[in-house]
């Protein structure tokens, strides 16, 4: 099968089936290039930002190219959707939904795609999961409809593995420097959200992994590097 161009964006080729071109790449839910696709997930101030730095360390100590990237963001339109998302009064729930979910397919067609394909480890702040935890259960719109809409976008780019970093959702909100309008829900939401994430490590026990939050960063580190086999 020929190798499909990447630069050519993908709505150009209307008669492609949708996924076609990641499953191609060899870029799918279990592809090969999804091992090296992390997602880091957990509640607000469950300290997932800080563990990313450390694994991106750890990773790039042993000679890989190694791309950080967060969730909502990392594009300059998802960047301009977070401060939408975050910052606005009020958000209707299902616009909510595809907000995330729009900053999501920028994400993975702009950035993570072409860098999971040129052979670099990409590390996400947050993924699908998330909307998921937040918006398919606590927000109450439906988690496997929420998955739905993502996948659908995502074509097949999704990350290989998922760790969850498992806090106290009244540890969590304390944790944060400045909650924005979803960090600052009740501890009720939160603790639906942690539910949600404890289900899927139960549902998919080959992608997602809950770490102890509590634990010293490099300690989770180690066993992030030895769920990858490394
Ligand atoms: P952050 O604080 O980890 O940067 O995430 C921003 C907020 O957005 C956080 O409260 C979690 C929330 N969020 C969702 O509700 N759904 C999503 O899909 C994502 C990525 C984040």
């Amino acid at each position: 099968m020929g190798r499909v161009d990447f630069i050519r964006p993908p709505y150009v080729n209307t008669t492609r089936v949708p996924g076609d071109r990641y499953r191609l790449l060899g870029v799918s839910g279990n592809g090969p290039l999804n091992d090296r696709y992390i997602a880091l997930e957990g509640g607000d101030g469950s300290g997932k930002t800080t563990l990313s730095s450390a694994l991106a360390a750890r990773l790039r100590a042993d000679g890989n190219e190694v791309v950080e990237v967060r969730e909502p963001g990392g594009t300059p339109l998802g960047e301009r959707v977070r401060e939408l998302l975050l910052d606005s009064d009020h958000v209707d729930p299902w616009a909510e939904v595809f907000l995330f979910a729009a900053q999501r397919a920028q994400l993975v067609r702009e950035v993570v795609a072409p860098a999971l394909e040129r052979g670099a480890w990409v590390i996400s702040d947050r993924t699908y999961y998330s909307s998921i935890a937040y918006q398919g259960r606590a927000r109450g719109m439906g988690e496997e409809k929420v998955r739905e809409i993502n996948e659908t976008g995502l074509e097949g780019v999704e990350p290989g593995r998922v760790f969850v970093l498992d806090v106290d959702p009244g540890m969590g909100l304390g944790r944060q420097h400045r909650p924005d309008r979803i960090g600052s829900e009740s501890v009720e939401f939160q603790e639906a959200v942690m539910g949600a994430y404890r289900d899927l490590a139960v549902a998919e026990p080959g992608r997602v992994l809950l770490l102890d939050g509590g634990e010293p960063v490099e300690a989770l580190v180690d066993q992030v590097m030895e769920a990858l086999g490394r």
